[in-house]
């Protein structure tokens, strides 16, 4: 399977030195994801806080906007990431900061059944997975994502705006599916960062269904190279 951390391709653990250079532009994605965290949890009523991660990676969005913030203690959160050094990473940031409503589990994001106790939730973060999945799964999760949420819950996504730029096209399909915009960062910026809330009803999330599958933007890259 694609993602397999034991397959060649992307090494999606080496991946994340990426965020350890200031300036590069994933850094600076990273930097807007957890400010809108951020803002979306000062905004929220007092409470428990839901949160669901789909290929949460070492989760440094999540737990670096939780850190300090007043609510982080509010908030449980299920992270779900194949690569199981980036998993043992996360669960050591969520424990270094003393976070305990932190479950970062090993597996494959792309099952419905990995979120069948935990969704809908009140936040739901889809960072770096559209650009690595197909057109028609990008549609899927679209679909699913008004699942995942519940009814006024936040959806904050990425997508970068490569050429053939999809960020456009992934805000009118969940527009759709009934969210609504809340915002959307600078269009000149290359990694492009979305907010939506979930303004419909969640329908109940099926059990065994499969959302999407990992393919990797190297192998998309190549693909429409060839094309
Ligand atoms: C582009 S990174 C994004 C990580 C994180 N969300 C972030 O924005 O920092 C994609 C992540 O998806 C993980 N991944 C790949 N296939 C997966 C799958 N089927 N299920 C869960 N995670 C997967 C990779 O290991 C990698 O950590």
């Amino acid at each position: 399977m694609r993602g397999d951390p034991t397959l060649p391709g992307v090494d999606w653990h080496t991946w994340h030195r990426a965020y350890d250079s200031p300036d590069s532009a994933l850094v600076r994605r990273l930097r807007t994801v957890q400010q809108r965290i951020a803002l979306d949890l000062d905004e929220r009523p007092p409470g428990p806080v839901r949160a669901l991660s789909l290929c949460a990676g070492q989760g440094r969005d999540l737990l670096g906007a939780l850190a300090g913030h007043p609510r982080r203690h509010d908030v449980t959160a299920r992270l779900v990431e194949l690569d199981p050094r980036n998993v043992a990473e996360a669960g050591r940031r969520a424990a270094a900061l003393g976070l305990t409503g932190i479950e970062a589990v090993t597996g494959d994001a792309g099952l419905t059944d990995r979120y069948a106790d935990a969704a809908p939730a009140d936040l739901v973060l889809v960072c770096g997975l559209f650009g690595n999945i197909t057109d028609a799964d990008i549609e899927r999760v679209t679909g699913y994502c008004a699942r995942l949420c519940m009814s006024g819950g936040t959806l904050i996504w990425t997508r970068n705006r490569k050429r053939p730029d999809r960020f456009p096209w992934i805000c009118r399909l969940l527009e759709e599916r009934g969210f609504a915009r809340v915002w959307l960062n600078d269009p000149d910026t290359p990694q492009g960062v979305g907010v939506h809330r979930f303004t419909g009803s969640p329908e109940p999330l099926p059990a065994g269904e499969r959302m999407f599958t990992f393919v990797g933007y190297d192998v998309l890259d190549r693909a429409r190279e060839q094309a």
